[in-house]
């Protein structure tokens, strides 16, 4: 794949490099965040069958991964930092799981091999891209899945109205601060100053512009959005 001069070059966003950091990074995800629910609603939205194959991109430390392998023939967990990708390997060894196929890549770079995906998957990682090519990377998995194909994607994404930014980054930081501590909301701090995150209209926009159907969305605290998309027949 020749990768134009003017592509966004996605290991550059500092942001990105997790590659030291999968092991703290997996314990600290289970303090903050409730994972099982998390997979469970994604799981239940899927609906998988023991012939169907997926792709996970930004999978991190592979614990939505090694999940939905229980449940389908193929899991292609994809992403860009290698540190991440050993780790989840070795978790997928010590629980015996051998139906996942652990492949480096981002979402402008991977190029899908197989068979049309019955599903993508990705959370907490297409903030990294801004948003014209967050519009390139739905449109790339849009083309990765079968007709009839479900897409799922969790992220960071703002839902109140920006008048309101010094009062809604000021309590939810704060709150943040109350729930897991000082260096939990600098990390929050970090992530609004630093990253990609879009708002709510913007995201729906661009989901529904690379062609999908939006089934469900749901925001939780204006912060986090789920979106639960089908590649529909035309
Ligand atoms: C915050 S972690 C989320 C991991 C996991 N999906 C979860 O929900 O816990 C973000 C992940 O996205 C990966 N990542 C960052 N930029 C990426 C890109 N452009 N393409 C693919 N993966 C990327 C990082 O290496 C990291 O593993």
């Amino acid at each position: 794949m020749t990768i134009p001069a003017w592509q966004y070059h996605e290991p550059d966003h500092p942001g990105a490099d997790f590659d030291a950091l999968a092991e703290f990074y997996d314990q600290d995800m289970q303090k903050h965040r409730d994972i099982q629910r998390e997979i469970a609603e994604i799981l239940d939205f899927l609906d998988l069958s023991a012939d169907q194959s997926i792709l996970e991109i930004g999978a991190g430390t592979g614990e939505f991964a090694l999940a939905a392998a229980r449940h389908c023939r193929k899991v292609y967990a994809v992403d860009l930092s290698p540190g991440m990708l050993r780790y989840a390997e070795k978790k997928a060894a010590l629980r015996t799981i051998s139906n996942v196929e652990f492949l480096p890549g981002g979402f402008l770079t991977y190029q899908h091999q197989g068979t049309p995906l019955n599903a993508v998957v990705t959370q907490i990682a297409l903030h990294h891209l801004p948003d014209f090519w967050k519009q390139i990377a739905l449109m790339r998995i849009f083309d990765m899945l079968k007709v009839g194909g479900k897409f799922c994607l969790r992220d960071v994404v703002y839902s109140f109205d920006p008048k309101d930014q010094e009062k809604f980054f000021g309590e939810f930081i704060s709150k943040a601060s109350g729930k897991g501590g000082p260096e939990f909301a600098a990390r929050i701090t970090d992530h609004i100053r630093k990253e990609y995150s879009t708002m709510d209209w913007i995201m729906r926009g661009m989901i529904e512009r690379a062609g999908f159907e939006i089934s469900r969305e749901k925001n939780n605290l204006g912060f986090f959005g789920l979106y639960l998309c089908t590649k529909a027949r035309r």
